[in-house]
């Protein structure tokens, strides 16, 4: 583990989590005493980090509780240097000086605890100075940076040093290498080393924000490395860019699909999300096709922090500039891999818990899988992960081993999730043992919908309905009704109907065939797909499964249930299809979302409804009444081609009055209790969602 990494992470995973009731001087006093405590040499210095801005040859101190050592080299040689040894009284903290002491402090503990002489240094050299800088060539090895840029990117020096013809990373192929990309370069840690690898690269392009970093990497590399080039990279920042122009992104500087490899080590730690995004797909541009890209991140679970919106996937630890260190939600992670066009092909899960994860990412293609592991061990090693150890590991320690997995059926869940409290389960009207519903649930590589019964037993999938049911406003009992369910998938409302004494049938699409797909007009039917029937139903008629009703039968094998089944799309409903029987309700629970048409699939749905229709959608909030235009949805992510519509609230209601109901009603919302978020299709199932319900009548 990198010392750079291990230090931010630690104020990550020390001082996390942290948004909540530490206030930020609490958390820079942890951190600082860690470091203090460390004995490293900037920690003092970045801990009171009072040193005045002088020219370069006048570095004075005059806060107390530390001192300088006055270096007065010209150019970029040399810095003061100071001696935590020498603290008398120990080291102020942000809060224990003046005004302006204290906000240039907090602006020294902006970003890397270690760039506590960065502002004074940017201060002590002239633009041109920085830019053009000396071009001191001394012997045959590239020179290291000097100290004070070392300090701006890490603290081991250690890491800086170069073993001439190793593999800069081991575990990357010396061919992979063959053009580099260095997304925050800095002074050329890497850069250094690929300039000594064999074999080198043929191309190397750095960029950075630090204009001074990259001036000395112009000045001092490249006569080593004609073809490694390095540019400053405009882009704004507290810390490293403050002069920069007011810009949060900027595009790579090079073209298209034109690198092997791209190299971003600390860098997304230290971008905001839209600066991630955008910059994920300025990765996925100018990959070749089988490039790499070699990244870092800290993670961490957003299901353990139940306080956070859905739109709230970031952790921060600096109020100050929260590029100091920006923790992900995982999930957020792979989606936004997703959207920009790439996937996970490898990750090195950090060896201490809370640091940084290196990931490497490459191209995605239809068949890809995001090689994330979610098994316990890794997820233990995400930021906040402790949450339900028994004993917090001390520094340098690994973290205490997770609890041991749940018994479960087939299907492993996500650690740290606990099991729902008070959800509503289903009556387990079978009479397979234990083993055997295991067995038969493990046979599916997820569920859609979790199954919680009343015996215990449960299968866990993405969306536990039964953890909001209450919210739907579905009568209490629905003795001798007739109940249609549209879009039934693995059927728990349709058994959930059943057992409240509903006749039910349900419908679901053959398929992809049958789905309406964004850029698709027609449906290519049963028959052109040439696939075989998944099954058959009591008249022999073929029955195909949709990706996820396959749950459906299965359980309702197991439950026994008389539930019936349709192979439909929603448009083709009608009351032929039911002998001329119409239901007394029809439930289309998140379906109108996905269909091109939702006012068709509701006039569809009146045509076989005498009473009452409820459906449920995700909706937007906030707009006024007027509005009742739907948003477009699509395309949601790179992969998903069937999501279609997001209404606000007026234009949901004016859905069901367009197909003919009236007495609309779509006040209620629900939760979508995401239950184990998972991988599978190459999507996630993706945390909780809040969707409105709309309830309506026939006249
Ligand atoms: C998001 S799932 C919802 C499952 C369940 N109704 C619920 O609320 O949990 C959408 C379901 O609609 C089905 N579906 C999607 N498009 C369809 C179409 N055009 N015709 C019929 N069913 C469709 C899918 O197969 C899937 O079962």
């Amino acid at each position: 583990m990198a010392m750079d990494e291990t230090k931010s992470a630690s104020i990550a995973a020390d001082s996390g989590f942290l948004i909540t009731t530490e206030t930020t001087a609490g958390i820079s006093l942890r951190a600082i005493n860690r470091w203090v405590g460390a004995g490293r040499a900037c920690k003092s210095s970045w801990a009171t980090g009072t040193v005045t801005g002088k020219p370069r040859s006048a570095w004075s101190t005059r806060a107390s509780g530390f001192s300088t050592t006055t270096a007065t080299t010209p150019g970029t040689a040399a810095r003061p240097t100071k001696s935590p040894a020498g603290v008398p009284g120990g080291p102020r903290y942000p809060g224990s000086g003046s005004g302006e002491e204290n906000r240039r402090t907090w602006l020294n503990l902006s970003r890397f605890p270690g760039a506590c002489e960065r502002a004074e240094y940017n201060r002590s050299m002239s633009e041109d100075e920085a830019v053009v800088g000396q071009n001191e060539i001394v012997g045959t090895a590239p020179p290291l940076p000097p100290v004070d840029l070392r300090r701006l990117v890490c603290h081991d020096d250690a890491l800086f040093e170069i073993h001439a013809g190793q593999p800069v990373f081991p575990e990357i192929d010396a061919a992979q290498c063959e053009s580099v990309f260095d997304f925050g370069c800095g002074c050329g840690r890497i850069a250094r080393q690929f300039i000594c690898q064999t074999p080198r690269p043929q191309r190397y392009v750095g960029i950075d924000i630090h204009k001074e970093m990259i001036g000395w990497c112009r000045n001092h590399l490249t006569h080593f490395a004609p073809e490694f080039t390095f540019e400053h990279h405009d882009v704004w920042n507290l810390g490293l860019g403050p002069e920069n122009t007011r810009q949060s992104t900027s595009p790579f500087p090079v073209e298209d699909a034109s690198f092997s490899l791209l190299v971003a080590h600390s860098v997304f730690t230290h971008l905001y999300r839209e600066q991630a995004e955008f910059y994920l797909n300025e990765t996925a541009r100018i990959l070749k096709p089988d490039g790499i890209a070699r990244t870092t991140w800290f993670f961490f679970d957003r299901e353990t922090f139940p306080m956070l919106f859905d739109f709230q996937v970031t952790l921060f630890v600096n109020e100050i500039d929260p590029t100091n260190a920006v923790i992900y939600d995982w999930k957020w992670f792979l989606d936004a891999v997703r959207q920009a066009g790439l996937c996970v092909v490898k990750t090195i899960p950090p060896g201490i818990r809370g640091h940084q994860w290196i990931v490497h990412l490459a191209h995605r293609g239809p068949e890809s899988v995001d090689a994330f592991p979610l098994d316990r061990e890794s997820m233990a090693s995400m930021c906040g992960s402790g949450a339900g150890l028994t004993s917090e590991p001390g520094e340098g320690q690994a973290a205490s081993p997770a609890p041991p997995p749940p018994e479960d059926a087939g299907v492993a869940p996500s650690p740290f999730i606990p099991p729902p409290q008070g959800s509503f389960r289903l009556h387990y009207s079978s009479a397979l043992p234990a083993e055997e519903f295991h067995r038969r649930c493990a046979e599916l590589d997820f569920w859609y919908h979790s199954y919680y019964f009343d015996n215990g037993l449960e299968i866990r999938g993405d969306y536990n309905i039964g953890a909001d049911i209450g919210s739907y406003g579905f009568p209490d009992s629905m003795k001798g009704k007739r109940v249609l369910d549209i879009g039934t998938g693995a059927g728990w409302f349709a058994h959930y109907f059943e057992q409240l004494g509903a006749e039910v049938v349900t419908v679901d699409a053959r398929g992809y065939e049958d789905f309406d797909v964004y850029g698709r007009h027609d449906y290519p039917g049963i028959e052109e797909s040439r696939r075989a029937p998944d099954r058959h139903g009591p008249a022999g008629e073929p029955i195909y499964y949709s990706p996820v009703s396959r749950g459906f039968w299965a359980m309702k094998e197991m439950l026994g249930s008389r539930v019936e089944f349709r192979n439909s799309r929603v448009y083709d409903i009608s009351p032929a299809m039911f002998g001329g029987e119409l239901f007394d309700l029809v439930f289309l629970g998140a379906i109108l979302c996905h269909l091109r048409d939702p006012v068709g699939a509701l006039m569809a749905a009146r045509s076989v409804c005498r009473h009452r229709v409820i459906a449920s959608t995700p909706v937007v909030l906030g707009e006024p009444e007027g509005m009742t235009e739907p948003r477009q949805y699509l395309p949601y992510t790179k992969d998903d081609r069937i999501s279609w519509w997001l209404p606000n609230e007026a234009c949901f209601r004016h859905w069901f009055l367009a197909a003919g109901f009236i007495a609309v009603d779509v006040s209620r919302q629900a939760v979508l209790r995401c239950d184990v978020p998972r991988l599978h299709d190459g999507r996630t199932a993706n945390g909780d969602q809040i969707i409105r319900i709309g309830t309506a009548f026939v006249p």
